[in-house]
Parts: structure tokens; sequence; C-alpha cells
């Protein structure tokens, strides 16, 4: 049967038929009083998610671009940056790091670990010269389904003084309370075909106080990614280029969407669908990639044992028609990952565990009672 996939991975995500319908028009000029307002409108919503004063400015960019723009705009060639990775997400940005010419210290931990944060204070304590200009942290290493424990880091860059902290929180950004004022996080960045609800093509960075001052010395080329052209924009109610216009109207509605819920509710759903998956996991005898206390509300990464994982994902595509997400780089072919963010009910999650365990039934997977991974999941639900 067509037009019945479900979209189960940690991006793209789900669309609402209101945000659908709302993308669904003519584009208007982007220099209109109509779309003025819009984007007056989104900018203040996008101001209410991220709970920051600070300027967030979108881009026409995926997440890569935000975090590239969140990395280049702060930074001089030869500047010391501290990278944290544990996985895909993490190594990007030492990548980029070192595509322009930054002096990259990478803190590494195993793929499916917590990235040490004694490992970030005992690094930035040695730098008593203050050399170490920024912190590249991913919140949820979306590669993994890890969250990494950004508010202890975030104290010990505090403590150092000097580097700014740059935060990629493309999948923890609505989805988990993340106070960017209350934290003082410098510049976050994420993007829109994540906990935004709407397509790929929009990527946002929030940039604070310390970051624009080091904005002014920063010597690193930019143009198009130059974010002081999108805050003097933003300041008129304006942006610096021709902007994907429809995917403003679909942000427009997706935010409103989002003040509707409430934020303490959006995370409370994220939180509940995470416990939900992982205790079906847990009684379908599924060993999961990250620790319970460093888990995401993202995703879930689930390391089959006994049952090939990319033979779970056809069996569930050919079937069911749900899209679950396979590993990358070393774990392809090793884990499968379950996306739960954003536009995801209750009810996704029940029918997600109900059609994983049929498909294992069917694989020939024995280890577990039929039906405990649903009671499983629908305890986590009550
Ligand atoms: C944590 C994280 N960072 C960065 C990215 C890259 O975003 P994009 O593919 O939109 O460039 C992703 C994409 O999945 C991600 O999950």
């Amino acid at each position: 049967m067509d037009d019945k996939a479900m979209l189960m991975i940690p991006g793209p995500t789900p669309v609402p038929e209101t945000v659908l319908r709302a993308m669904a028009k003519h584009p208007i000029g982007h220099r209109s009083g109509d779309f003025s307002k819009i984007i007056s409108e989104v900018n203040a919503n996008l101001k209410w998610l991220f709970q920051t004063q600070n300027d967030v400015l979108a881009i026409a960019a995926s997440g890569t671009g935000a975090m590239e723009a969140a990395m280049i705009n702060f930074l001089s060639p030869g500047d010391q940056v501290i990278v944290g990775c544990n996985g895909k997400f993490g190594e990007r940005w030492a990548d980029v790091a070192k595509a322009f010419g930054l002096d990259v210290q990478i803190i590494s931990a195993e793929w499916g670990k917590p990235l040490d944060t004694e490992a970030f204070r005992t690094a930035l304590e040695a730098d008593s010269q203050k050399a170490i200009k920024a912190v590249v942290i991913t919140h949820s290493e979306t590669s993994t389904g890890v969250l990494n424990d950004l508010e202890t880091i975030n104290q010990h860059v505090k403590a150092h003084g000097e580097a700014l902290i740059i935060v990629d929180a493309v999948t923890s950004l609505g989805a988990y309370n993340l106070p960017i004022d209350q934290l003082g996080l410098d510049v976050v960045g994420s993007g829109s075909q994540k906990g935004f609800m709407i397509p790929p093509g929009l990527g946002f960075v929030s940039v604070g106080e310390k970051a624009w001052q080091a904005y002014e010395t920063a010597k690193l080329p930019r143009f198009y990614f130059d974010l002081g052209k999108y805050r003097k924009s933003a300041a008129k109610d304006s942006t610096p280029f021709t902007p994907p216009i429809n995917l403003y109207f679909a942000l427009h509605a997706a935010l409103e969407m989002m003040r509707a819920e409430g934020l303490e509710a959006i995370f409370a759903r994220h939180e509940r669908h995470k416990q939900a998956a992982r205790a079906a996991a847990k009684a379908l005898g599924l060993p999961l990639l990250a620790p319970d206390e460093n888990a995401s509300p993202a995703v879930t990464a689930i390391l089959p044992d006994g049952v090939e994982a990319e033979q779970i994902r056809s069996a569930m595509r050919k079937q069911f028609d749900i899209a679950l997400a396979g590993g990358q780089d070393h774990l392809k072919g090793k884990i499968f990952r379950i996306g739960h963010l954003g536009f995801v009910c209750d009810r996704d999650i029940l029918t997600i565990i109900g059609a994983l365990e049929a498909t294992l039934q069917s694989l020939g997977y024995e280890r577990f009672t039929p039906g405990s991974g649903v009671a499983a999941a629908s305890q986590q639900l009550q």
C-alpha cells in the first residue's frame, strides 16, 4: 500500500499535515511586508524554543552548514580548539576545524560511550596561557544515541574563562531541555529536519555576546556564512540572501504548534519515548549501545545479538514500510537506530515496537516472550 511510509530515523523526521499544508503555497517575495512579518514571528519563536535572548540566526543550510558557521565566525587560523569526538558528528567537527586550519586537540571516547568530562577539565586547567579559544561538543551524538554531559563540560569551559563553548544541538534542540541563557552557551547550532518538525534546508545558530566579541577579531574566511550579515538583517526582519521561503512557512507553522504544546510537554514526550524504546529493547533481549545515564532523547541505538541489524531494518521496511536508521562508519551493519525525535507520538512508539516484535519472530529470533516489548513500552507510556 502506498502513502503509509513511517519515518522513524533521527532526521529527516516526520512532518505534520498542518506544516505540509503551510508549505504547499506559492512563494512570496522575500522583501515583502508579508514575509517580514513571518520572519519577525519566526525569530521571536526561535528565541523561545532556544530559551535565549541571543540572536538565533537561520541560514539556508543543513546542520553541518550551521555548525561550520558556528565555528568559522569566531576563530582565526591556528587557534587552539578542543573537539569532543565520540561518534560520527564529533569527528566531523574535528574535520571542519582542521579544514579551516585550526589547531585541533581531540578528546575522544569510544563510540557508544559518553565523553569523559574530567578529560575536559584537565585539558582546560592545564592551559594557563589561555590559548584554547573554543571547545566544540556534540550534545546528542546521533550516530550512537549518546547524550553527552554538556552541563559539566560547560562548567569546565566557564572556569577556563577564555574559551567559547560551541555546541552541536542538532538532535537535542527541541527534544531536551537546553536553557541556553541559563547555561551561558556561547554558540549553539541546529538543523530544521530534526526536532523542528519541518523538512531539511534550514540551519540555526544562536550566538551570545561573548561570541559576538570574538567575531570582531576572528579572521577565518567567511562570506555566505558570515553571521554578522544575518544578524544585521534579522534586526530588520529580513535575511541577507534569498531564504527558502516555503521552509519559513513551514517553520512558522511548526513553531506555533510547538508553542501550543509547550516546552515542558515536548521534553517530557521525548523522555517518555526514550524510556519506552529502551524498556522495550531490554524486554526483547536487545542490547542498547548507549548507557541509561547518557541516553539521547532523540534516538535509541540497538546492537542486536543473534539477529542481523540489517535484516531487521530490511524486514521492517518491506513488511511494515517503517524506515529505521542503520549504523554509520564502523557501526554499519552492527546497529540499528530508532529515531523518536520531533513529530512522534505514543502511538508511533507502540507501532514500532509491535512491528519490531513481529519482525524478530519472522527472523527466527526467539529470545523474548511475544508481547513483552509492547508491554514494557506501554508501561512507560502510562
Ligand atoms: C548530531 C548531528 N550533528 C550534525 C548533523 C549534520 O546535519 P546535516 O546532515 O543536516 O548536515 C546531524 C545529522 O544527522 C546530527 O545528527
